[in-house]
C-alpha cells in the first residue's frame, strides 16, 4: 500500500514547541519511526510537512494517483480549512486524520474539526502513537 503522510503548520517545530503537549521528539524522529513501521507493514511511505495550506493541497493533488491511503495531521488547519477539506474529498482516498494531543480536551475552538466528516474517525491524544495507530488501521483496510 502506498501512503502519504502530511504534517501541517508548526509541526516542523516538534520537540521544541510546547513539549508538555507535543512531546520532546522531533518531526525527523517521527518520520524515521513511521518509515520503520511502514516497512514492517509492507507499505511505501512519502512524508511532507508545510506551514502553507496551498502547499499541502498542491502535494495532495500531486500524489493523487500515487497514494492509496492518506494520514494527515492538519495542525490548526483542522479547525477552519474548508479548502483542505475539499481537497481531501476531491482526491478520494482513504484518509485518517490524526492529532498528537487530545483536541477534545483542550480549548473550545480546537474541539471542532471541519475535516472530520469525510474521513475515518480521527485518532487523537496518543502522541506519535496517533500516527502509528492510523498506519495500523490503514494496513488493516488492505484487501
Ligand atoms: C494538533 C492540534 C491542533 O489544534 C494544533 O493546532 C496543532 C497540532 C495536534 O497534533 O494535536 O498544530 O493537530
Amino acid at each position: 500500500m502506498r501512503v502519504l503522510i502530511l504534517h501541517g503548520p508548526n509541526l516542523n517545530l516538534l520537540g521544541h514547541r510546547e513539549p508538555a503537549i507535543y512531546g520532546m521528539q522531533t518531526l525527523k524522529d517521527l518520520n524515521a519511526e513511521l518509515r520503520k513501521r511502514a516497512r514492517g507493514l509492507s507499505m511505501q511511505l512519502r512524508t511532507f510537512q508545510s506551514n502553507h495550506e496551498g502547499a499541502l493541497i498542491d502535494r495532495l493533488h500531486a500524489e493523487r494517483l500515487w497514494m492509496e491511503g492518506l494520514v494527515i495531521n492538519p495542525g490548526a488547519l483542522t479547525h477552519y480549512s474548508y479548502s483542505l477539506r475539499d481537497a481531501i474529498e476531491a482526491v478520494k482516498v482513504r484518509t485518517f486524520e490524526v492529532h498528537l494531543s487530545n483536541i477534545h480536551a483542550r480549548e473550545a475552538w480546537r474541539k471542532v474539526s471541519v475535516l472530520s466528516e469525510g474521513v475515518e474517525a480521527p485518532v487523537v491524544g496518543k502522541g506519535f502513537g496517533s500516527y502509528y495507530g492510523a498506519l495500523g488501521r490503514l494496513a488493516a483496510c488492505e484487501d
